[in-house]
């Protein structure tokens, strides 16, 4: 049940007032994977691509792609060429995915693909410890050594699981793992997924695997639907048309759960029990997948709860209590000042830091007790944190 939590500085990339703002902006880093669909095999026929691109995968200088010495370089069709290696690789849906992402969200800054998908492959090659699993977290980690926030996971597979039944069967709960086992070890617990729905296999046993990809009940997953999509004349995979229509409605997916928006109450369940983070009290409260691994004051702790709603503490400490809205007690338990850093176009200034613990009415009897031992120390740590940046920039300040 204790596992690692996440506290996290809402607002903290101000902090560092030495930043320059217009460089401040993380790349936007996207994981694909699974097999031949995700890899790209439009345009592909008796093992050659054709080479045509449609207009809407050409490469942009805003789309980088993780190669497979793991550095950054201008994305070109097929993403997949030195990474899904035995097979051929055509066109694939991780380029329309970028270009209508950046189409729609221009704000979102540089994007960056970093591809992993393998044709063939079954769910339980990609377990947990796996080559695959480890090669996604080792190209994952790569991608952010140069800065970024990973947004999410593009995933496209379950074709190599649909012939057996047992294999079938059990589909679901190992899809689900997987998620869980990634956006652990990526230490982003509400990392967006967005899965596709397999509409047509070679197994008999594909309305068991669509069936569980369309019921995956993770916060933040999104499932869109091949359903309708048009296969090529192997009959295998999706063309390069179709390849265009499910970029575009993995990026739809994908801007929905993106937007900024309070999540809702009751979605976060599931993975709530292990997160918490420190809010603003002047910024809006975003989603707490857009703020990991912006590589600012983070602090991990151990073994506490998520209200419902995503966003703050369950677990409370000793302090004023009311009972809110949805009957859980809500707690006061401290705040923090500090100091805004002077950016190119701001002053500095202060601003209150706010946590919040709330008590979940089915907490469990003794983790409060436990836990808010830990919140005092992280408190502790954080406010340390605080104040020796703050101070940090006092001194730049001076200079
Ligand atoms: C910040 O970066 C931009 C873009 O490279 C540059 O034009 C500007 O001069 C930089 N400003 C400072 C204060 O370094
Ligand atoms: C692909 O191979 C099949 C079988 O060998 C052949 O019938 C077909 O014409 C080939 N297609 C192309 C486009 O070369
Ligand atoms: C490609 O095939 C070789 C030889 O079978 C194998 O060792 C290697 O793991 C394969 N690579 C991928 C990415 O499938
Ligand atoms: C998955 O693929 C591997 C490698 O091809 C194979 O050994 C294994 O039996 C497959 N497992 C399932 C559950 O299909
Ligand atoms: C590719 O996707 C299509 C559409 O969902 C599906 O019918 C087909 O089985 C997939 N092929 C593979 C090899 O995954």
């Amino acid at each position: 049940m204790l596992s690692l939590v996440w506290l996290i500085l809402l607002t903290s990339s101000t902090l560092v007032s030495t930043q320059n703002l217009s460089h401040a902006k993380p790349k936007s880093i996207f994981i694909l994977a699974g097999q031949s669909n995700m890899s790209g095999r439009g345009g592909v026929t008796n093992g050659t691509w054709d080479g045509i691109v449609p207009p809407q995968c050409q490469p942009n200088s805003q789309i980088l792609r993780l190669n497979s010495e793991l550095k950054w370089e201008t994305a070109h069709e097929p993403l997949h060429r030195d990474i899904d290696v035995n097979k051929t690789c055509g066109i694939g849906p991780g380029m329309v995915f970028a270009n209508s992402i950046l189409e729609r969200e221009s704000g979102i800054g540089e994007i960056g693909l970093v591809p992993c998908a393998i044709g063939g492959t079954n769910i339980s090659e990609w377990a947990r410890g796996s080559n695959l699993y480890n090669q996604l977290v080792v190209r994952a980690q790569a991608a952010l050594n140069h800065g970024g926030l990973i947004r999410g996971i593009l995933w496209y597979q379950g074709e190599s699981d649909t012939e057996n039944r047992e294999d079938a069967r059990l589909y679901k709960g190992r899809l689900e793992k997987f998620f869980t086992d990634v956006r652990s070890d990526l230490m982003s617990p509400m990392l967006p997924v967005v899965q596709v729905a397999l509409a047509s296999g070679q197994g008999n046993y594909l309305h068991v695997v669509r069936k569980a990809q369309l019921e995956i009940d993770l916060p933040n997953v999104r499932c869109v639907d091949a359903k309708g999509l048009q296969l090529q004349p192997d009959g295998l995979h999706l063309g390069s048309a179709a390849q265009v229509r499910l970029g575009k409605m993995l990026a739809d997916a994908f801007l929905q759960i993106m937007a900024p928006l309070p999540v809702q109450s009751g979605a976060s369940k599931r993975w709530g029990e292990e997160v918490f983070f420190l809010s603003g009290t002047k910024k809006p409260k975003f989603p707490l997948f857009l703020l990991m691994h912006l590589d600012l004051i983070t602090v991990d702790a151990m073994g506490l709860a998520l209200q419902p709603d995503g966003l703050h503490l369950t677990t409370m400490a000793q302090g004023s209590e009311k009972i809110n809205e949805e009957g859980a007690v809500e707690t006061k338990v401290d705040t923090v000042d500090y100091r805004k850093g002077a950016g190119q176009d701001r002053e500095a200034e202060p601003e209150k830091v706010e946590v919040t613990h709330l008590s979940r009415r089915d907490e469990k009897p003794g983790t409060v007790a436990e836990a808010s031992g830990k919140v005092a120390q992280i408190l502790q740590s954080a406010k340390e944190a605080v104040s020796s940046t703050a101070k940090a920039d006092d001194d730049k300040k001076t200079e």
